[in-house]
């Protein structure tokens, strides 16, 4: 195999995903400690809280002790290049994490075996659903009083709409908690509580030791042993093609903070997870968009920029555009160009980012994540080639459910509002709406929350004092037709509820779900889309 396409195959990529509690920082930490990428336990929460002290505007992650920016990792494990996206969990940043899951190959879902599939999960799990994305799931915190195993399983199964595989199987839980049986090994590992223990210290049985087994755990080996035959007898067998379709799900059980069934995970992404799958693009010829599906071992390189981050460092006013690389290889002074633009993109630096630390980036290739520190010219959902003419598809905006109007307490400072008001809009942070008709400036939200990082980094990055005020919209939805007349016709009816989006997208504005029935019953041609898709 060449050296470039070893490079490709030897990627994976995924995001973590959960409801918050259940142990996802836990993970990643341990993800990275026992891949060797760093080296000392508690430095994942090290390195949230020199975040804190270092950026302004993350202070309100602080006061609400939640996470608002997604962060990216790689590390290197069994000479495989691991690239782990992180997921914001408050349900208020759900458009973000989204548009992180876009990004990703497949997904790790945690989940706490007390409570089960939780809300924020479910949300997920949808999109994940809508893609295919393969989905490996963990069960985390078995050291507790939990829930039955085969119980867990069901709920699983009824949540994500697809059978389970168990690849572990627990004996016990709790203060019982015994450990964990191998299905693939056919060894039983034994639980042993504390954090210092490394995977490989744990006291390791094949299962033909049976009988010992069975003296040193009783009551809860037998009830192990028959919930693991009810559950493998009902659960299909482990098929690689129906994981990567989307269409079964590995399980795996253990606990988080004791280093606990965490290797086999690690394995899993290695052994089990896809390499960077292909990608829908447009391409354009002779000004006319046909589709194309662009392989990740295709030459030429191509990326998408799926969040952009303005001021992680307080020092620099530069923003950093995540770029998914989506195929060819990067490297460093190459000539690049934004799509939507046609411009050149020349980044002040180009980042990679490990796990404690930027670095600049050597090569990257698809899978990959890099960052560009620019001074603007990028937006969210941009493609970035080395001049193809190419722009990929799929990058989701919702229909925002809550808006305000902007007011500007200072006037003098209109120019800076609106200066940040576009970035905040091309970052994705919050949708703005300009009314066609003029007036006020709107803010339109999936979450409340975001309403206040918003007002909060307005004031912070621009010195901008704004006062939020309700408005009577309820709901947006961008609109086309088939023909500019018959889009004329709609707008030139509807002067008051007309606005153009941070991407100059037209938007009918409603303020009750009959509105849109309505106008759509009066225009039928008119297309009335919930989503907007980047194109
Ligand atoms: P999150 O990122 O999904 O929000 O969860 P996080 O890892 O922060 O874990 C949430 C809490 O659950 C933490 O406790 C963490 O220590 C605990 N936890 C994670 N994995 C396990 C596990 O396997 N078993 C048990 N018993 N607990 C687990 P905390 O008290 O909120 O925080 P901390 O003070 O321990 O950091």
């Amino acid at each position: 195999m060449s050296s470039f396409l070893n490079e490709v195959r030897r990627r994976r990529t995924f995001a973590i995903i959960s409801h918050p509690d259940a142990g996802k920082t836990t993970l990643t930490e341990k993800l990275l400690l026992f891949s060797g990428a760093i080296q000392i336990a508690g430095a994942v929460k090290g390195r949230k809280a020199s975040r804190h002290a270092t950026s302004d505007w993350m202070e309100i992650e602080k006061q609400r002790g939640i996470s608002v920016a997604s962060s990216v990792m790689q590390m290197l494990y069994r000479d495989h290049v691991i690239n782990l996206l992180d997921t914001p969990g408050h349900k208020d940043f759900s458009e973000d994490t989204y548009r992180v899951l876009t990004a990703v190959d497949s997904a790790l879902m945690v989940i706490d075996a007390a409570n089960g599939v939780e809300a924020q999960t479910r949300r997920l799990i949808e999109v994940c659903r809508q893609r295919d994305t393969p989905i490996i799931t963990f069960v985390n915190k078995m050291d507790r009083e939990v829930r039955d195993p085969l119980d867990i399983l069901d709920e699983v199964e009824r949540e994500l709409g697809m059978p389970c595989v168990p690849m572990t199987w627990p004996v016990g839980q709790g203060k019982l908690f015994g450990g964990i049986i191998n299905l693939r090994t056919q060894a039983m590992t034994v639980f042993d509580s504390g954090s210092e223990r490394l995977p490989q210290d744990f006291e390791t049985h094949p299962l033909t030791e049976q009988a010992k087994l069975a003296e040193r755990f009783g009551l809860e080996w037998a009830a192990a042993m028959e919930s693991m035959e009810l559950a493998t007898g009902a659960s299909p067998k482990f098929d690689k093609e129906a994981f990567l379709a989307g269409k079964q799900t590995p399980v795996f059980f253990g606990s988080g903070v004791n280093n606990f069934g965490v290797m086999e995970v690690l394995d899993a992404l290695v052994d089990l997870a896809p390499s960077p799958r292909p990608r829908l693009s447009h391409l354009v010829v002779n000004k006319q968009a046909i589709e194309k599906t662009i392989q990740p071992e295709d030459e030429g390189f191509a990326g998408v920029v799926f969040k952009v981050q303005a001021n992680m460092d307080a020092n620099h006013r530069d923003r950093i555009a995540f770029v998914r690389v989506a195929s060819g290889k990067f490297t460093p002074g190459m000539k690049l160009k934004v799509q939507r633009t046609a411009k050149e993109l020349r980044p002040t630096s180009v980042v990679t980012f490990m796990s404690q630390r930027r670095e600049a980036v050597e090569e990257a290739y698809a899978g990959d994540i890099i960052g560009f520190t620019t001074h603007g010219g990028v937006q969210l959902g941009d493609t970035i080639t080395d001049g193809q003419a190419l722009q990929f598809t799929g990058l989701p905006f919702f229909a925002p459910e809550l808006f305000m109007t902007v007011i500007l307490k200072n006037p003098l400072r209109t120019k800076q509002l609106q200066q940040g008001l576009d970035q905040l809009g091309e970052e994705g942070a919050i949708q703005v709406f300009k009314p066609e008709a003029g007036g006020a400036m709107l803010l339109g939200a999936v979450g409340q929350l975001q309403f206040e990082v918003v007002q909060h980094r307005l004031k912070a990055e621009y010195d901008c004092d704004v006062k939020l005020e309700s408005c009577q919209y309820t709901g947006a939805r961008w609109i086309t037709a088939d023909t500019p007349a018959e889009l004329g016709e709609f707008t030139y009816a509807y002067p008051q509820r007309m606005a153009l989006d941070a991407a100059n997208t037209l938007a009918y504005l409603c303020t009750s779900p009959y509105d849109v029935r309505l106008a759509q019953e009066r225009f039928p041609k008119i297309h009335f889309h919930p989503l907007r898709e980047h194109a």
